[in-house]
């Protein structure tokens, strides 16, 4: 077991462990992550080692209904916070006393499902003294990228592609972003997952639609949106174009028109940040979010980029607690805590 350490306002201390410049070290953080249909715990020591990584899917609940329901989502976080938090403390061999940061993702997201994981991480916070900082969900995603042995090189391009965002971002520094580009309609995610609804490949989509195109040919002719002149992005019209060729009875091999879709998304996925790579001369392009989990999208990008490409392990790519803990600890060794005022914000964007 980790020995216990006390705490007090703006000053720690920690028995038995150095303390250099106000950094602890080793430093564990405890990482809740409630946004979305996930319900995920995990510590981390020193931003990039995992010591526990537990994660409670409600996938089977909501596929009966197609899709997210918010209201059955956050029920479900309430009956499942406690035990998976616990389950990763256990996982770790660690109690909440050798727990130094306790870092929450409070958006964006379904606000019903962050109030869950928040509110547990301040009734954690204050009954522990616990130093608290707030997350943002998508600067965690980014974050999946340091847990591994070689931490990523500024400056570098990030695109994070999940369910409820396409968004391209250029990052100096920790902390430091400039938002290049996002999606003007549907985000990549949530196309893949209307695409899987028009072809019958049930939920979630992504992955339905990932699989079936292993065995397709792209051979269907599908628009991609280049957005000229921008690095925006745009899939709705993708998605009505497959609609309208299901409609029109021209899909003769649901293989074929899965692969077809996949091509078109990542074409343009990759055409953007690699053309967005040489302009800003980065070193590294990084991918994150659940639609970095997609096959073609992966080797794609590593065959075409210029530069080096880091994409973490498709579990690390989906709702994870491990990413929040790892953003949490970069957060924590600039001193940007939060009191226990702090609320979701469902909307929050990344710069
Ligand atoms: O990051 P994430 O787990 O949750 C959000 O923050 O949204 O991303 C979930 C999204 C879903 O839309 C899912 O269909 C998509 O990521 N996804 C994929 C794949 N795995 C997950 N999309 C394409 N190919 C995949 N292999
Ligand atoms: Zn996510």
């Amino acid at each position: 077991m980790i020995e216990k350490r006390s705490w007090r306002a703006g000053f720690y201390h920690k028995t038995g462990y150095s303390i250099n410049c106000g950094i602890i070290w080793p430093m564990y953080v405890l990482g809740i992550e409630t946004s979305c249909d996930e319900t995920a715990a995990a510590v981390v020591k020193d931003g990039h080692i995992i010591v526990s990584n537990v994660i409670s899917s409600q996938i089977d609940i909501h596929a009966r209904f197609g899709g997210i329901v918010p209201e059955v989502a956050s029920r479900q976080h309430l009956l499942s916070i406690i035990p998976v938090v616990d389950h990763a403390l256990k996982q770790a061999s660690v109690t909440l006393g050798g727990i130094d940061v306790l870092a929450v993702t409070h958006g964006p997201g379904l606000s019903g499902s962050l109030l869950v994981g928040l509110n547990t991480a301040k009734a954690i916070s204050f009954s522990h003294g616990i130093p608290l900082i707030g997350i943002n969900h998508l600067e965690a995603h980014i974050y999946a990228n340091w847990l591994s042995l070689k931490s990523p090189s500024f400056p570098l391009l990030c695109l994070i592609v999940s369910g409820g965002h396409t968004d391209l971002v250029l990052m100096k520094e920790h902390s430091e972003y400039d938002l290049l580009g996002s999606t003007r309609d549907d985000a990549a995610g949530e196309a893949f997952d209307k695409a899987a609804r028009i072809l019958g490949l049930g939920y979630p989509g992504g992955p339905a639609v990932d699989t079936a195109a292993e065995s397709g040919q792209p051979n269907l002719d599908l628009p991609r949106a280049w957005m000229k002149g921008t690095y925006d992005f745009s899939f709705s019209g993708l998605k009505t174009a497959l609609l309208r060729i299901k409609q029109s009875g021209q899909i003769v091999d649901v293989n074929d028109a899965a692969a077809s879709f996949r091509q078109a998304v990542v074409d343009v996925l990759v055409h953007k940040i690699t053309d967005a790579a040489r302009k800003y001369e980065v070193n590294q392009i990084v991918l994150s979010g659940g639609v970095a989990a997609n096959r073609l999208l992966r080797n794609e990008i590593t065959r075409r980029s210029n530069v080096a490409v880091a994409i973490p392990p498709p579990f690390l790519c989906t709702d994870n607690a491990a990413m929040v803990a790892a953003c949490g600890y970069y957060r924590a060794r600039r001193n940007k805590f939060h009191g226990l005022d702090l609320d979701v914000k469902p909307a929050l964007r990344m710069a």
